[in-house]
């Protein structure tokens, strides 16, 4: 059995001291934002701290990572972001895609990266920046592909894009690794589906990246951003293809909302018959502690 970590969203803090010169353009919103949200107590770092004491505790065998680990930017947010995965675990061990704060202004995603190095990275060194995603990364099994939909937006913006190319690259990795009968799970940080989120948060031309699961298929699709726990179906060639997403990994409890969360997926069977317990665990509304929230068989409705 293969055992796997998903968390989404931490939103590390705190935020870093600005220059003013720094807070050009959408930053400023971004900034002014962070400390309403942090005030009104939202996002937490002790939420944070639990959740990634609890994978540990759990000793999964690897953990992924589907984006939005920065805020708006700011020169101190990349070492910092990287520190933090240093924490979770090791390059080999942890996948992480970007999300679209993570590609927050223009000059915000490439630094990220440059920053997370091998842990954005796939097996086999891409030839080209703009090729790094999507990434394979092959794990007895489990074949890890991670996608990137950040691209820097405008103000009040939040949507995320796969281009063209990244799908065409993404058919042939689904295409060749469901030949060679891996259990192919997918990263992603949009929601893939239309209807779901608010129209500012959406994945723009998500139909063209459900065309490319619906011809080549895929075992789980794994996506954040919506901060909330989910599951969703979307047409596979030969069964629906689940889509998961997470509670934020920082989020903080209220005595009506739950609060931070992660998923663990059980992974066992083979090609042509692989079989997925979806485990959620985190804060249950009003909960100081973290437990099991729920135990799901991801058999297609
Ligand atoms: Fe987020
Ligand atoms: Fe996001």
């Amino acid at each position: 059995m293969f055992r796997l970590a998903h968390l989404s969203d931490p939103h590390l803090g705190p935020m870093p001291k600005a220059r003013l010169s720094e807070l050009a353009s959408k930053r400023v919103l971004g900034y002014l934002n962070w400390h309403m949200h942090r005030g009104r107590g939202m996002m937490q770092a002790a939420s944070l701290d639990a959740i990634i004491a609890d994978i540990h505790q759990v000793a999964p065998d690897h953990v992924t990572v589907t984006g939005d680990l920065i805020n708006i930017g700011l020169p101190g947010e990349f070492a910092r972001s990287r520190a933090w995965l240093s924490r979770v675990g090791s390059p080999d061990a942890v996948s992480v895609i970007p999300g679209n704060h993570d590609a927050y202004v223009r000059s915000t995603l490439p630094a990220a990266l440059a920053a997370w190095g091998d842990y954005a990275k796939g097996d086999t060194k891409p030839e080209t920046s703009r090729a790094q995603f999507p990434y394979l990364r092959r794990r007895g099994d489990i074949a890890l592909i991670g996608v990137s939909s950040a691209i820097a937006t405008g103000p009040f913006m939040a949507t995320g894009l796969v281009d063209d190319d990244q799908l065409k690259r993404l058919a042939d990795l689904l295409h060749d690794t469901g030949r060679d009968g891996l259990c192919r799970i997918l990263l992603l940080h949009h929601m893939p589906i239309d209807g779901l989120t608010k129209w500012k948060s959406r994945l723009l031309q998500a139909d063209r990246f459900r065309v490319v699961i619906s011809k080549s298929g895929a075992e789980l699709i794994l996506h954040g951003h919506t901060h909330r726990a989910s599951t969703h179906w979307i047409g596979g060639p030969q069964r629906p293809v689940p889509v998961i997403g997470t509670q934020a990994a920082s989020l903080q409890s209220s005595p009506d909302k739950r609060g931070a969360g992660w998923n663990l997926f059980e992974i066992s069977g083979g090609p042509d018959n692989w079989r997925i317990a979806h485990i959620e665990r985190g804060f249950a509304p009003g909960a100081t502690g973290i437990q099991e929230l729920s135990r799901t068989e991801l058999n297609a409705p």
